[in-house]
């Protein structure tokens, strides 16, 4: 742990009960209490609460809320201990041009991020944060992500002054008590991550449903392995497990050791012979991994379950095995578009209950409803902004990033190995992203430098799940771009290296897919969801050397004659334009690459390579 320079610029003493508090912390690791004491003295809150993970403290926690109006509680019968929050508008997403890497060197931090000068944004952060809790209690919550019989458990400690983070954080990691204890014995390392809404009260000030802040700050430290999050209390913003750790720290991490921290779904498909495989899968976000992680295969006799739904932490063994873990424990999943045709699963694990929503809309009778959830539209809603809402409104009723947060276990389909500390063997890994032409339904590459090519290269339509214009193409390593927590091309090399380090023939085989394209008519050409499965199955095939394809210029494409297409109704058209390679708009997507490789300016000369032998690959075909 470094020293980030905050700890000691407390100004005021702290009241008496925060300071007995510390006085008589729930552990005796010395260095977590200074960095909470420093912290506290910085933001000084009324009170402060080290987060046991309890049920009791979740009830206690979700009465709260749901007297200060940050949740609605719903109907015991359909949706038993779930609630409904609704944030402010201002707050709906993850914020990317408000998300800063602080390096060293602006180097550090690459040509795709926001940098600062570390130093500099720490005093701007130590403004921010001075007196941001007051009037609010100061929570604190050991998290460790993955496994805590993990080799080397990946703790972090978030401080946060939102009861919202810290009991989504109760679904989305294991925190409390048990890793306190562990974390504690061992004295070990842990990311430390600083969270407030910004928003104190004066002595006496009403609050509001959902406090925040409009300057917003996601700050990560990849040296100093900590995380500043200040503004915004929602998803990846504020639960710093996720999106700031897993991925942007991680990241850094695993550069530093080899290994990799990826933005993937990971999906066991079993064959009809009980043969299993496990494949990860990059798809920006909105584009399709909480679904695909979730299918239900429409094949005869082959069976589908759940790993990871997010994020995937991918090692190498002495083996040169990699091994993949979900460090998650639950699901924080986009609404709108999960439903009881596209995604029963989802909607199985959700009527569990055990669940918060956000900025969904709710039934009369105490339910939720959100954009594709059911083909029946409901007659009249609260929409996720709390006003009346029928068919006619002419808006939609739930915000297109609104979310579930459930925890993992309630899928009926989670593999029963998701939680092995070892993780998973993994076979293949699947690009993918929005693209209504150019991209067929899926290609095979033709080796690990390709398949990184095609990976840095990886482009999409943008969706709502970050603010900003919705439907632009852009390029999206990996589906990584908002999370590299270091230079992207760095990153880049670190694939390739990886690869060579590991050796391609342990690798996992690369693809690439698009359930996205559309038809000139202008609907979509592939029915995908469940019937992804006859892709999977190719996949499969593929790698025990059983299933054909063609070369073409930008990979192996299967025809429509090596597609299981036992039951689906696709008529050929259909089934032509989505396997379709049109030379003309490869050709057009050079100048997009070229574009994006100007951009990041220092690409891996073998990333150039591979450019130069698409192109000629296509000029001569
Ligand atoms: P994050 O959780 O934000 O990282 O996103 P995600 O990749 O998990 O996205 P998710 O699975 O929630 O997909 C969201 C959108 O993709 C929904 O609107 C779905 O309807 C749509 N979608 C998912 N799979 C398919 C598919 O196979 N075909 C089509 N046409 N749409 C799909
Ligand atoms: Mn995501
Ligand atoms: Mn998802």
């Amino acid at each position: 742990m470094a020293d980030n320079g905050t700890a000691t610029t407390g100004t005021t003493a702290l009241n008496r009960e925060v300071q007995q508090s510390l006085d008589n912390p729930p552990t005796d690791y010395r260095e977590l209490v200074d960095w909470v004491r420093g912290i506290a003295e910085l933001a000084q809150p009324d009170h402060i609460h080290w987060a046991d993970g309890s049920e009791a403290e979740w009830t206690r926690l979700t009465d709260l809320m749901v007297e200060a109006g940050t949740l609605v509680r719903l109907s015991d019968e359909k949706l038993p201990n779930s609630f409904a929050a609704f944030s402010d508008p201002e707050d709906v997403a993850r914020v990317e041009e408000r998300t800063f890497i602080c390096t060293k060197t602006e180097k550090g931090a690459g040509p795709t991020n926001n940098w600062e000068d570390p130093t500099a944004m720490k005093e701007t952060l130590t403004k921010r944060f001075n007196g941001a809790m007051r009037g609010r209690t100061m929570y604190v919550i050991p998290f460790v992500m993955g496994s805590l019989d993990a080799q080397k458990p990946q703790y972090g400690v978030e401080i946060t002054d939102s009861p919202y983070v810290v009991c989504s954080m109760r679904i989305m990691a294991t925190i409390g008590t048990p890793v306190l204890e562990r974390m504690s014995r061992d004295k070990a390392e842990f990311v430390e991550c600083v969270h407030s809404l910004g928003a104190p009260l004066q002595p006496g000030e009403q609050d509001v449903p959902w406090p925040c802040n409009p300057a917003k700050y996601i700050v990560q430290f990849p040296e100093d392995r900590a995380i500043w999050s200040f503004g915004s209390g929602y998803g990846g913003n504020a639960l710093l497990g996720k999106k700031c750790y897993a991925l942007r720290i991680a990241s850094a991490i695993a550069h530093d050791e080899g290994w990799l921290a990826e933005h993937m779904l990971i999906l066991k498909i079993t064959d009809p012979q009980g043969e299993s495989h496990y494949i990860a899968g990059a798809f920006p976000s909105a584009c399709g991994k909480t679904n695909f992680a979730m299918l239900e295969p429409t094949i005869e006799g082959w069976k589908a379950e759940m790993v990871g739904d997010d994020i995937a932490w991918i090692r190498f063994g002495k083996d040169h095995t990699p091994r993949v873990v979900n460090p998650e424990a639950g699901l924080f999943g986009v609404a709108p578009g999960t439903g009881w045709s596209t995604n029963p699963n989802a909607m199985r694990a959700i009527e569990r209950g055990n669940t918060i929503f956000t900025n969904v809309a709710l039934t009369d009778d105490g339910g939720v409803w959100w954009e594709g959830m059911t083909d029946d539209i409901p007659e009249h809603l609260t929409d996720w902004k709390g006003n009346d809402w029928t068919p006619q409104s002419g808006r939609p009723a739930a915000h297109p990033n609104s979310r579930f947060c459930t925890p993992i276990k309630q899928v009926e389909i989670l593999a029963p190995e998701y939680d092995d500390p070892e993780g998973v063997p993994l076979s293949a890994i699947i690009f993918g992203g929005r693209r209504k032409t150019t991209v067929p339904l899926v290609s095979e590459s033709f080796g690990w430098e390709h398949g990184v090519f095609q990976g840095a290269t990886l482009s999409s339509e943008t969706t709502a799940a970050a603010k900003g214009a919705v439907g632009v193409v852009r390029r999206d390593p990996m589906a990584m771009l908002p999370f590299i927590g270091y230079n992207a091309n760095d990153y880049l090399e670190h694939w390739l290296n990886t690869g060579a380090r590991v050796g391609e023939e342990n690798m996992p085989r690369i693809y690439y897919v698009n359930w996205f394209r559309r038809t000139p008519e202008g609907g979509f050409a592939w029915p995908g969801f469940g019937e992804n499965s006859r892709v999977v199955k190719w996949i499969v095939e593929r790698l025990k050397g059983t299933a054909e394809g063609h070369e073409t210029p930008v990979g192996v494409v299967p025809g429509k004659e090596d597609l299981d297409l036992t039951g689906l109704d696709i008529s050929d058209a259909d089934l032509e334009a989505a396997l379709r390679v049109d030379k003309d708009e490869w050709l057009n997507e050079l100048p997009g690459i070229d574009e994006w490789f100007a951009r990041l300016g220092d690409v891996p000369e073998v990333i150039l390579e591979q450019r130069a032998g698409l192109e000629d690959r296509l000029r001569n075909s």
